[in-house]
């Protein structure tokens, strides 16, 4: 039978008034394509270009943002990209964002140019093109073509421009980013670049809208029994001059892939505006979405018009209920269910906040190893990857939004957050924001918040909303409109429990909690080194240890269980010291994913498994017979402690608590037996390990996908002669890799390490001076064919000029051209671009070489550059500049050379361990084949390990 059973209940349609838009479009173009366009672009870090917008002319930006300028000496690179992370550590830059030189003291370092060209086949006119940035930091300015098509400032809510008008189907065209990273958003390291991905997105005139799906079920009394009943909704958008009829037809697919049935509704979508068609539908007994199975659907979304198929769009979604109950806490599928969160930004090791896609499920499959089953994305919008990545390996996610404000533009952000991520199972609660401080208490923050909590429920009747709130009992501004209370810290006292007295109808949940510092493998504080022990000891002024707060919520299920501070530790707010130390030591994970002695805690109290592990390491020479704090971390009823098979006595341990003793050193072996119920159900050691004896390279996963994005995380250990873990090891490894892949980053989770992330090849550029100028006023420099910038004219009878002046010889209202020749050989031009490079040009100019003119001069205040490798030939070429003057003095300025890059300088990877452990991520390339990574370090024999890129389909990509 079929489990889909159609329903005509509701049937809406809902006509936006929208602009007219321009132009009408072919009536013959065909389904989407949305093309991944991260690869091949350059990269110039450094701002000479001003504002770089014409704001007087259309299409005519200037420098990088004209299209004919050349970029030939700028850096290659692919996306996702952030230059921050390649940027040294200064103690003079900000704390917060972690001593990068990056902000306003540094602003040689704030602004980079992307630029990146690409082709469109004759074919794609008449179709509507979307140009789509998933987030880039920040405050960007987009052109195509020379024309200006965008400025977005958030650094974490992307970007979408329909460039369908400046396009030019069946020719080149070039994309340029001006990306501003002056000015900070957060508070913590928030990268600067393009580091998600960018699409190019291909549609009809008539097809679904930007994020216009959207399916959610709903259940009677929201409780997950019986049918869910499936609402469909399918945004549309009609770019042409006539209004559209369209069949809409959605297909459902079970998690098990077979189709399930599909449902239909028709719509009218007026001329030059969006319209929605809505349908309900129910699955009969559907399998239910959870972070412990995870199960998925899928929606396949077909558009109809005029009898063709104009759009199809997948979409995946699961079917499951979410609640948080004044008493009960939060509810999935309708029982209570703890969250068991961290709180995460978005950074890793190596890379910065460019991580590649398989990273995000490298993290969440780390958090859910711990226990895990929630993460908040604080303080922003997320990648749409990692929520792909909690829908697929079951995580509960909070989806913050940045910023509290309920001017046009945040609220613009919210709801394209929102659209974009509620279809994602995993997202079970919207948070406004956090820690606003200002306005939290103030009835304007009250108002901005309810304006942002309408604006949310009106996008999505199934999500909760909250917000952080650091404050106590405290029911004013924010709290006394928010749906669901969030408490950021606050425990103790009867803060809480007053809060709840007072106010039984309102949901709560623990959305910021812990806060406590360690770093790995250390057990003694050094506030020189910037070190602080991990012994669970740190809990910050405003916050508290993991046993504090967990002991506190453990007893508290109306509170629905917290999310700590944090996952994972991340570059900046070093605390509790600051330089030398570049990252927080918050995480239960450092920046790599390493686990501190508190993934042990956590995990004993959120998995039902038992868990046993002692602290600290067992490597203390010259303290023998000295007092040794040792701690178990385990879920066990009893524990007994040995050293050296010497027992040191069994202690009970209650929930949420651990045990401690103090155990005279003796180097050999620290265990211990965990019993419940009188039965041993754990053992575990630590032992005294010899010094640094071989190198162990352990990846995550040996066979990546040889498609150019998959990545194999590879953990660095230096061993003893048993291959235990050396603890205190600090032993600095190089790496060579050979084969179709690379290396995109290394770290070691080192609070303190000043080590680079990334080493980039460096690529010399040969420069040659053009000399041999000549020139001469005339009449008109904008008559038709002038004859003085071509080739066949005999010059010799102009007058010589050094063009390397500041200023040019042309007077106010003068017009002059200015000539050279250049001989240029085949193997000059075989570089892999070649550019003339003008120092500076005054007054109007046009560039001519070999008599064809190749672009504008620009924007006076900087250089012009111009890709010639394909207007020179081998021999003599003629380069002309004319320039008409309606300032001071004019002419051609500060030299005028050609640019070749050279082979790039080849680098070496290194990076020192830290406590014995280091991080490699390696990159495939699109080839398959084996990748051979070789560690080497001084006085340690080398080891090599093979990965095997295995064929795979890359993506559908722009060429
Ligand atoms: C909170 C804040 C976080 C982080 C944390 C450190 O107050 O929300 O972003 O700064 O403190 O403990």
């Amino acid at each position: 039978m079929n489990r889909l059973q159609r329903s005509l209940l509701a049937l809406v349609f809902i006509f936006a008034v929208g602009a007219l838009a321009a132009a009408a479009a072919s009536a013959d173009s065909g389904p989407r394509e949305r093309l991944l366009m991260d690869a091949g672009w350059r990269f110039h870090l450094g701002n000479e270009w001003g504002i770089a917008q014409n704001l007087a002319k259309a299409g005519s930006g200037y420098g990088p943002a004209s299209a004919t300028f050349g970029d030939g000496t700028w850096r290659r690179v692919d996306l996702p990209h952030d230059w921050a992370v390649e940027l040294p550590f200064d103690p003079k830059a900000d704390t917060a964002h972690g001593f990068k030189a990056l902000g306003e003291a540094f602003p040689q370092n704030s602004i980079g140019w992307y630029r990146r060209t690409f082709e469109l086949p004759a074919t794609d006119s008449g179709r509507r093109l979307w140009l789509e940035f998933d987030g880039a930091f920040r405050d960007c300015t987009v052109f195509v073509n020379g024309w200006f098509v965008g400025h977005h400032e958030s650094g974490y809510s992307g970007a979408r421009y329909d460039i369908t008008d400046v396009a030019n189907c069946g020719g080149k065209n070039l994309v340029a980013v001006r990306v501003d990273a002056t000015q900070t958003e957060g508070w913590f390291y928030e990268g600067a670049g393009i580091y998600r991905h960018v699409w190019l997105v291909k549609t009809a005139p008539l097809a679904v809208a930007p994020d216009g799906v959207f399916v959610y079920s709903q259940f009677r009394d929201n409780l997950p029994e019986g049918p869910a009943e499936i609402h469909l909704q399918a945004r549309l958008t009609n770019a042409q001059t006539e209004p559209a009829d369209a069949a809409v037809t959605w297909e459902i697919d079970g998690p098990d892939g077979t189709v399930l049935g599909t449902a239909t509704q028709t719509g009218r979508i007026a001329a030059a505006t969006t319209g929605e068609v809505v349908q309900t539908t129910k699955i009969a007994a559907p399998e239910l979405w959870s972070p412990e199975a995870p199960r998925l659907y899928r929606l396949v979304t077909t558009v109809a018009s005029g009898g063709r198929t104009v759009d199809r769009v997948e979409t995946e979604f699961g079917i499951r209920t979410v609640a948080f109950d004044a008493n009960r806490g939060f509810l999935l599928n309708g029982k209570p269910y703890l969250l068991k969160g961290t709180c995460n930004h978005q950074d890793h090791a190596g890379v910065g906040a460019a991580l590649p896609d398989r990273l995000q499920y490298f993290r969440i499959a780390k958090l859910k190893e711990m226990g895990g089953n929630a993460y908040r994305t604080s303080h922003n919008s997320p990648t749409p990857e990692l929520l792909e990545a909690c829908d697929r390996l079951g995580m509960l996610v909070m989806d913050e939004n940045r910023l509290v404000g309920s001017d046009a533009l945040h609220l613009k952000w919210l709801e394209e957050q929102v659209r974009r991520d509620r279809n994602h199972p995993s997202v079970a609660i919207w948070s406004l924001g956090n820690e606003e401080f200002t306005v939290q208490g103030i009835p304007s923050g009250g108002r901005a918040a309810a304006t942002m909590q309408e604006l949310v429920k009106g996008l999505d009747p199934t999500r909760p909303v909250t917000c952080n709130a650091a404050v106590g009992n405290d029911f004013t501004g924010i709290n006394t409109v928010i749906e669901v209370r969030g408490w950021s810290y606050h425990i103790g006292k009867d803060n809480m429990d007053a809060y709840h007295a007072a106010h039984p109808q309102q949901p709560n949940v623990g959305s910021e909690q812990g806060s406590t510092v360690g770093t790995r493998g250390i057990y003694v504080d050094d506030k020189e080194r910037g070190y602080v022990s991990a012994y669970d000891d740190h809990g910050q002024t405003w916050s508290n240890t993991a046993e504090e707060w967990l002991g506190f919520f453990d007893s508290r299920p109306w509170l629905s269980g917290g999310f700590v501070w944090t996952g994972f530790d991340y570059r900046g707010e070093p605390t509790p010291y600051g330089w030398p130390c570049i990252n927080t030591h918050f995480g239960i994970y450092d920046t790599c994913g390493f686990p501190k002695d508190n993934y042990w805690y956590y995990q004993s109290w959120w998995v039902s498994r038992p868990v046993l592990h002692l602290l600290p390491h067992w490597n203390w020479p010259g303290k023998e017979g000295a007092e040794i704090d040792v701690r178990a971390l385990s879920n066990c009823e009893e524990v007994e402690l040995f050293l050296n098979g010497r027992s040191l006595g069994r202690q009970t341990l209650k929930r949420t608590e651990t045990l401690k003793w103090k155990v005279p050193y003796a180097p050999g072996t620290l265990s211990a037996k965990g019993f419940k119920g009188g039965k041993l159900v754990a053992e575990t050691k630590v032992e005294t390990t010899g010094g640094p004896a071989a190198l162990q390279l352990t990846p995550d996963r040996a066979a990546i996908d040889a498609n150019g994005e998959d990545v194999s995380m590879i953990a660095v250990a230096v061993a003893d002669d048993q291959g235990r873990v050396v603890p205190e090891a600090k032993n600095a490894v190089r790496f060579e890799l050979e084969g179709p892949g690379r290396i995109i980053g290394v770290g070691n989770g080192d609070p303190s390490s000043h080590e680079p992330d990334q080493y980039l090849a460096t690529v010399p550029v040969r420069t040659v001076q053009i000399g041999g100028w000549r020139w001469r006023k005339i009449a008109d420099v904008y008559a038709q064919n002038l004859p003085e910038t071509g080739v066949s004219l005999d010059d010799s009878g102009w007058d010589k000029l050094e063009v390397t002046a500041e200023s040019g010889p042309l007077g106010l209202h003068e017009q002059g051209v200015f000539r050279t020749r250049l001989t240029v050989s085949a193997q000059d031009l075989a570089a892999p671009a070649v550019e003339l490079s003008f120092g500076k040009i005054d007054g109007d100019g046009k560039v001519f070489v070999n008599g064809q003119l190749i672009g504008s001069a620009g924007d006076p205040r900087s250089a012009s550059n111009f890709d010639v490798k394909t207007s020179l030939h081998p021999g003599e070429n003629t380069i002309a500049v004319a320039i008409a003057n309606y300032g001071p003095a004019a002419g051609v300025n500060k030299g005028v050379c050609l640019r070749m890059p050279e082979a790039p300088t080849p680098v070496e990877w290194r990076r020192s361990v830290f406590n014995g452990l280091a991080q490699i991520i390696v990159q495939s390339s699109k080839e398959a084949g084996a990748i051979k990574l070789t560690a080497r370090s001084e006085g340690l024999p080398p080891t090599t390990i093979l990965l095997q890129a295995k064929a795979a389909s890359p993506r559908p990509a722009v060429p």
